[in-house]
């Protein structure tokens, strides 16, 4: 029997075929063989939520996921964010506000509100507080995160045709 299995997702838009070992975790795989430290590991215990990134556009714990469930998915992380020289704005929104100060928690912060302002382009306080709930940040404290995903639905506003 092979302990290897084939698959072929897309990981910020580039397609990639591999064969991995069946119990590879997917937050390794992105990077260990993808480079893409963006990606933060931290409890690797499916908790803190440094790891997370969107698969078809959903939230997920990196740690938690084995990279064979995502064949045929389309996997977003925070170093498919930025724009053509420079930050996306959801990125920009966390600079300006100061949604950051060690940063670690940064990474997965941005993919839930990139989400989030997908589902709710205008989300109320509420609606942030609850989305981010799955996230632990041990440095700001949680306003200056609200004042940025707000900030983010601005320039995601003034970004539309
Ligand atoms: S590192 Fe994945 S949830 Fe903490
Ligand atoms: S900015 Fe340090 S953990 Fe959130």
């Amino acid at each position: 029997m092979s302990s290897r299995v084939s698959i072929d997702f897309e990981v910020d838009g580039v397609r990639r075929s591999e064969e991995i070992a069946p119990n590879t975790v997917l937050l390794d795989l992105l990077r260990d063989r993808h480079a893409l430290t963006g990606v933060k590991a931290s409890c690797e215990r499916g908790v803190c939520g440094a790891c997370t990134i969107l698969v078809d556009g959903t939230p997920a714990a990196s740690c938690g996921v084995f990279a064979f469930s995502v064949d045929g998915a389309a996997v977003e992380t925070i170093d498919g964010q930025g724009r053509e020289g420079g930050l996306g704005p959801v990125q920009r929104a966390f600079a300006e506000c100061g949604g950051f100060q060690c940063g670690y928690c940064t990474p997965g912060m941005v993919m839930l509100t990139t989400a989030l302002l997908r589902a709710h382009p205008e989300p109320d306080d509420e609606q942030i507080r609850s989305w981010i709930s799955s996230n632990v940040c041990r440095c700001t404290g949680y306003q200056m995160i609200v004042d940025s995903v707000r900030r983010a639905a601005e320039l995601n506003r003034e970004e539309q045709p």
